[in-house]
């Protein structure tokens, strides 16, 4: 009976963002540089300074991992000195490689760049890590600037005069960026961004054996005995100690692992659904005539593809609002499709990201601390949808939009909601579709449902064990963790990603919360598993003292006096 320390489910961003950070020791993705110099110094030395607990109020002595040398604070020495023996497994439903589902869904939909501006990704070492690549693979014509975004900062008195004047919507009445952050705001190349994963993979080894693609099915957390009992025993016999120790037992469609500490990092975690219309038979994921986004292996189908080969006129349907919906749109009709319908339930909405820009540009914080400060979780779930609203497209988009409604290449219909569809099998499509309220539509080839993931922790199967044993609350179908993103103060299962929202905000489900989110984990993690090991680890007091180096790392007195004798490389 094997027992990792940590397994992680999931291998999207949000898992690798989690396992690169849990390597890295001198994170500075959150940090300033003197904060980062501080925090070795810390490592370094703290062995010997007494630190206050905020929680006990007690003074300790902390205990440095023994794997700190001397060689511990040059960046690029960093990931060779992290926690490489962290016995790790990361579990993926869709593939044996990092960010499987991702890279499928950006070759299905045609994605050629990301939505996100350049500080989000997944590097825990550097908060420009994603910038600081491009510049050295010289990418930067791989970077889309985002116009009118940033600039000359407006102040809101002007603003509020512009609004009054022109009844203009905010977004018009001036960048909300300013232009120093210019840098921050573009969109990066697919494969930049890829390539920029691949190399924090590279640079904390977390190629080899560490993912395999197992789909959990259940999680129980119970004291090791009662585990070993139900299995029968054990051919190495256990001590009883042991057995008095709670542990994770993971399910998967391959077979049982057990851990001490268990990250989901599921992304939006359930299945799909397709909205109720009268007449689309079930089950979705196999019926030729429609899919929702997120299912689809090909797009446009094959019957339909077939049609276009022949030059026959070709109608898709997409339903939905969001930036998926526009974009399978224009992949339709780049690819060849006659007509797309397109129906909203609600009107067009126009966002650079998922989330409002008060909540990425400078204002973030005076944001971010009011929904921390928040006095309940239902405050925090408002705050959240109110700064995501829905589905969203982005300027660029609204702008192809534009252009294929006036070619009438996208028949656009908003506040409308499909409404009955019945499907001939002979011609193989839908006729007659009705909406409410209704339009006029040609008989259609395939349906694409672009409506998003509704995630619930409640509906998720595996975590039936640990709801029923461990009750927490819920609101909008995301569970209320501790503040360490833990589900409580007794069960080690972290959430990163979207399920950790009411603690991370409304970019929980982007890049940005992966590597927040990360951040926050890994902290606890380490605690967790100093928890499990407590009394085995070893204090050691750090390397040898290097005054001058301590002088510099600390920021003491004069820091450029401490580096006179360092010698010219
Ligand atoms: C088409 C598309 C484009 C996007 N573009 C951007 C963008 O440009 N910028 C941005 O910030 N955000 C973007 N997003 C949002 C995006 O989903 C997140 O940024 C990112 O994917 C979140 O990573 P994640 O790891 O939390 O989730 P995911 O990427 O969904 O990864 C979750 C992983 O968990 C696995 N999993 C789930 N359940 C189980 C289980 N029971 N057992 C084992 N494994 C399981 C899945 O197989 C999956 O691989 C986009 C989303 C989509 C759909
Ligand atoms: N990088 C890129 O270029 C790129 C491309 C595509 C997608 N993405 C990202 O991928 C993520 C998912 O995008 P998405 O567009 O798939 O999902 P989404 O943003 O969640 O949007 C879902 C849309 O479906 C609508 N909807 C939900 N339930 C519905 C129902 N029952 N009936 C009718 N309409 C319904 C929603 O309407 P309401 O708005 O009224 O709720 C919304 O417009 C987002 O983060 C997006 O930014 C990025």
């Amino acid at each position: 009976m094997h027992i990792y320390s940590v397994l992680i489910i999931g291998g999207g961003p949000a898992g690798l963002a989690l396992a690169a950070r849990l390597h890295e020791h001198t994170p500075s993705a959150t940090f300033t540089d003197d904060e980062h110099q501080r925090y070795h110094w810390l490592r370094k030395h703290g062995a010997r300074i007494p630190i206050k607990n905020y929680r006990t109020n007690v003074d300790s002595l902390p205990t440095p991992p023994s794997t700190l040398g001397s060689s511990d604070c040059g960046c690029d020495t960093k990931a060779k000195s992290g926690l490489n023996e962290i016995d790790m497994l990361v579990l993926d439903a869709d593939g044996e490689d990092w960010m499987t589902r991702w890279k499928r869904l950006f070759t299905c939909f045609g994605i050629t760049h990301l939505r996100s501006p350049m500080f989000f990704h997944i590097d825990p070492a550097d908060r420009d890590g994603l910038l600081r690549y491009t510049y050295e693979r010289g990418r930067e014509g791989d970077l889309l600037a985002l116009p009118g975004c940033a600039g000359k900062e407006v102040s809101k008195h002007h603003k509020k005069k512009k609004m009054g004047r022109v009844r203009a919507k905010v977004s018009q009445s001036g960048p909300d960026v300013d232009e120093r952050d210019r840098k921050d705001y573009f969109t990066p190349v697919t494969d930049l961004f890829e390539r920029h994963c691949e190399s924090v993979v590279e640079r904390y080894g977390l190629k080899k054996g560490i993912l395999r693609q197992e789909r959990v099915v259940g999680i129980e957390y119970d004291w090791l005995g009662v585990f070993r009992e139900e299995e029968g025993g054990s051919d190495d016999g256990g001590e009883d100690e042991e057995d008095e120790r709670k542990v994770f037992r993971v399910t998967t469609d391959k077979g049982v692992r057990y851990a001490h500490v268990v990250v989901l990092a599921i992304g939006p975690g359930n299945a799909p659904t397709i909205p109720q219309v009268i007449g689309l038979p079930t089950p979705s994921s196999s019926h030729e005539g429609y899919s929702h986004a997120m299912h689809l292996k090909r797009f446009p189908p094959p019957h339909v593809e077939a049609k276009i080969r022949n030059h026959a006129p070709t109608n898709i349907l997409i339903v939905g609002g969001g930036l998926t919906s526009i974009q399978l749109a224009d992949l339709a009709i780049k690819r060849g499709v006659s007509k797309v319908w397109l129906l909203m339930r609600g009107s067009v909405k126009v966002k650079y990201f998922d989330i409002d820009l008060d909540w990425v540009g400078k204002f973030r914080n005076f944001n971010q601390a009011a929904f921390w400060s928040a006095d309940s979780d239902e405050e925090r779930l408002q705050m959240y949808l109110h700064a995501r609203n829905g589905g969203s497209i982005t300027p660029r988009y609204r702008k192809i939009l534009n252009e294929h409604v006036a070619t009438g290449k996208i028949s656009l219909h908003t506040h409308m909601t499909l409404y009955s569809v019945q499907y001939d099998t002979d011609t193989q499509t839908w006729v007659p579709v009705t909406t409410t309220p209704p339009i006029s539509l040609s008989p259609i080839d395939f349906i694409v449902f672009a409506t998003g993931v509704q995630s619930d922790i409640e509906k998720l199967s595996f975590l039936d064990h640990i709801r029923d044993k461990y009750p927490i609350e819920y609101v909008g179908g995301l569970p209320c963790l501790n503040d360490d993103l833990m589900w409580n103060d007794e069960v080690p299962l972290f959430f990163n990603g979207r399920f950790a929202g009411l603690r991370l905000g409304p970019g929980a489900p982007n890049l940005v919360g992966c590597r927040i989110g990360a951040e926050r984990i890994a902290w606890n993690v380490k605690d967790a598993l100093n928890r499990v090991s407590r009394g085995d680890s070893e204090v050691e007091n750090g390397a040898p003292d290097d005054d001058k180096l301590t002088e510099f790392a600390a920021g003491r007195r004069n820091r450029f006096d401490s580096l006179v004798e360092v010698s010219d490389p």
